[in-house]
């Protein structure tokens, strides 16, 4: 595939030097185009030399090929990285003073921009407009990552490291492989700025001895996937995180735990102030009564070598439902609870559903079916969603991707919060 990488001036224009190298170890044709200002950072010859390709510079090189028109035209993927807050600027307002900028204008496939700037540049009302414009128009702004700047500064402003980078960028070659030239890209929504969501994703371990634990075979990848669609779409996300098979999404904050009991605190730290609590963790209901301080031998038992050692165990505490309780009648956060049911004879997998959110008293739950080849781990499932009090599932989703399943009920999260919001204002 060809992919074009803008590159626009900003110390993170090493990284980009990374991205490139596995872009191309991947097999794609890369064309490097930095602005003057990238220039200044990293120089022509280090994108030559690594893109195996002349690298465009300005609109005035090669003119009987109108390279401003045809760079565009010609690209599978055009990734900026870093974007500055000046791109993003030009960008948003359809400049096209430069060879990048008339790129951009003339791209009619995926289009990924990930900034990089100092903390203030990122959060000021004029940069966070540009992204909402960029986005509403289908181009993937990637969150930036928080973590040290140039200087002694940290926070929010970081660009994602390079493989993460990488990865968004096969996703977005394999989406517009699969779209319809065209079609317009999705308009990519912000309707989700300003919440503060805590999302718990994983399995629990429950120890029982030093070497040994009692797990569960969720992978966690529902969970991420919702992380990171909600920080897609601008909302502030704390991801409390249990064992899981996938790397955690940059721009969220992330507080990793094993057990359920570290789980519980964690999560009740994290809703300080929080609008949401998703819990899409596979939370154990047991623990074993006592952890043994040293491995448990086969034969622990002199009198008996071939006897197998009894675990007692007790109850976890339903941390879902004692959040429930806890809230008691504020409308914050909206809860989001998830049940994993097989069906059996007492009922459907809906009917189970039903029952489970009157028991569990949440806003909403996410209903999904699970069995030996259903769901855990694989990338596509179905799910129903239900609201309290209504009988009906206010959405069927699947079977589809878990990142399609993370946006419904991400809807259905921003129409929860609404009525909450609603509910909060006096009459
Ligand atoms: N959950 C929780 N604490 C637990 C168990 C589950 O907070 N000890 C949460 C899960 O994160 C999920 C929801 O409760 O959002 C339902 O989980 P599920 O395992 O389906 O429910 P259980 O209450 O364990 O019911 P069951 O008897 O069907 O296992």
């Amino acid at each position: 595939m060809h992919v074009v990488l803008g590159v626009a001036g900003g110390i993170a224009a090493y990284k980009a030097a990374l991205l490139l190298r596995l872009l191309k170890e991947s097999g794609h044709d890369v064309t490097v185009v930095p602005t003057a200002s990238a220039l200044r950072f990293v120089g022509e010859p280090t994108w030559a030399a690594l893109s195996g390709r002349p690298v465009a510079t300005d609109v005035w090189t090669d003119v009987h090929e109108v390279p401003h028109v045809r760079i565009g035209q010609s690209a599978d993927l055009v990734i900026v990285a870093p974007a500055t807050a000046d791109l993003l600027a030009k960008a948003a307002a359809g400049l096209a003073d430069d060879l990048l900028t008339n790129t951009l204008l003339t791209a009619r496939c995926p289009v990924v921009l990930a900034p990089a700037m100092h903390t203030e540049m990122w959060e000021h009302p004029a940069t966070q407009a540009n992204v909402e414009t960029l986005t509403s128009r289908g181009i993937h702004v990637v969150p930036p990552a928080s973590g040290r700047l140039t200087g002694v500064d940290t926070g929010p402003g970081r660009m994602p490291e390079p493989v993460d980078l990488f990865a968004i960028c096969q996703r977005e070659l394999e989406r517009g492989r699969t779209t319809e030239a065209a079609e317009p890209a999705p308009a990519r929504r912000r309707d989700l700025a300003g919440l503060r969501i805590v999302v718990t994703a994983g399995g629990t371990r429950e120890p029982i001895d030093p070497v040994r634990f009692l797990g569960n075979r969720s992978s966690g990848k529902q969970g991420i996937a919702i992380a990171a669609a909600a920080a897609e779409r601008g909302a502030q996300v704390r991801l409390v995180l249990a064992h899981v098979d996938v790397e955690p999404p940059h721009g969220v904050e992330v507080a990793r735990v094993s057990s359920a009991l570290e789980l519980q605190e964690a999560t009740r730290a994290a809703l300080e102030g929080a609008d949401v609590l998703i819990m899409a963790a596979a939370v154990a209901d047991f623990r074993p009564a006592s952890v043994a301080q040293s491995k448990i031998k086969k034969s622990h038992d002199p009198g008996d070598p071939d006897a197998a050692p009894s675990i007692e165990l007790v109850r976890n505490p339903d941390i879902l439902a004692g959040i429930v309780r806890d809230r008691g009648d504020e409308t914050r956060p909206v809860i989001v609870g998830f049940a994993a049911e097989t069906g059996d004879d007492s009922g459907s997998v809906l009917e189970l559903g039903r029952a489970k959110l009157l028991r569990k008293g949440c806003d909403l739950l996410v209903v999904n079916e699970v069995g030996v080849d259903k769901t855990f781990g694989l990338d596509e499932n179905t799910v129903h969603i239900l609201r309290r009090g209504e009988d009906d599932p206010i959405a069927d989703v699947g079977p589809a991707g878990k990142d399609v399943i993370a946006h419904a009920v991400l809807d259905a999260v921003r129409d929860a919060t609404a009525v909450s919001d609603t509910r909060r204002t006096p009459a």
